[in-house]
């Protein structure tokens, strides 16, 4: 039987960006609001730019609660105890919870780079205080930008499909690099730093990697050219692994292992 995973303040970037790649990764999600309404409209919206078969629907936090296996809460801190305290019947038994709640002091009109002390620990740890008996909670996602989730697929190709683009790692001056980029004509679609990897290369060529701050393992094939340029960080943070056989390139662990 398929799974369902609800996505409660589904409406908001990070869990729109949650429902987008776990509905691409074949997921049933439902998205929740506390307005079931603004639930239809975001699913409505993901499955267009989806396409497909995407199995996408919105409802009310409580009945998105109520049919699903796994939910994600993608709340605010200030919004997460009146929240679990309203769904506290809602859940079936054996419903796993996954909460992706930062306490930011920003949270509650504070500092944006500040945290607030939790009693209980973590957010997910004060959280498990308010599920009732049989229902799980584990904490993740907390790391995983709502902008990178909302674009970013791999392999990327540049609008007229000559380079393409597979990469792991994070670029921290990707929003300045950016700026250079878009002025100089090349026209983003994500707001990911996997993008500026591939126009920066286009730009500026295998020099482009000079341009970059942060850990970093990627690799561009040039389909005209017919060319392959690899590269990865300075301490080499990130691992890359390569097969090649005359034929294939693939970078994954798992080919290796193979
Ligand atoms: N944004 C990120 O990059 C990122 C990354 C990692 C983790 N997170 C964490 O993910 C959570 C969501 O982030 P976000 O940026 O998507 O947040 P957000 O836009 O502020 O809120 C998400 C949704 O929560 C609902 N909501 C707002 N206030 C609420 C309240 N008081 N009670 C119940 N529901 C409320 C709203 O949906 P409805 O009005 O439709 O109910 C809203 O669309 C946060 O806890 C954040 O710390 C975010």
């Amino acid at each position: 039987m398929a799974r369902t995973v609800a996505i409660l303040g589904g409406t908001g970037p990070e869990g729109t960006g949650l429902a987008n790649r776990l509905a691409r990764a074949g997921e049933h999600v439902v998205i929740g609001s506390r307005d079931a309404q603004r639930a239809q409209e975001a699913a409505k919206r993901l499955r267009e730019q989806i396409g497909g078969s995407t199995q996408i629907g919105g409802t009310d936090n409580a009945s998105a609660a109520a049919q699903c296996e796994v939910a994600v809460l993608t709340v605010p801190f200030s919004g997460l105890t009146a929240l679990l305290k309203q769904l506290k019947t809602a859940w079936k038994p054996g419903t796993i919870v996954i909460d992706t709640t930062v306490p930011l002091a920003a949270s509650v009109g504070g500092a944006p780079t500040r945290m607030l002390g939790v009693w209980q620990g973590s957010a997910a740890e004060a959280a498990r205080e308010l599920l009732p008996p049989g229902v799980g909670i584990a904490a993740a996602f907390h790391n995983l930008g709502a902008a990178l989730l909302a674009g970013g697929s791999q392999p990327m190709a540049t609008k007229d499909g000559r380079l393409w683009l597979t990469y792991n790692g994070e670029i921290f001056n990707h929003v300045d690099l950016r700026k250079d980029l878009e002025r100089a004509g090349h026209p983003y679609q994500t707001r990911c730093d996997t993008e500026t990897i591939l126009y920066a290369y286009r730009e500026h060529g295998p020099r482009s990697v000079t341009l970059f701050r942060g850990m970093f393992s990627f690799a561009i094939w040039d389909k005209d050219r017919r060319t392959l340029f690899c590269a990865r960080d300075r301490l080499g943070i990130k691992p890359f692994y390569y097969y090649w056989d005359g034929d294939l390139f693939e970078k994954r662990r798992k080919f290796m292992d193979a």
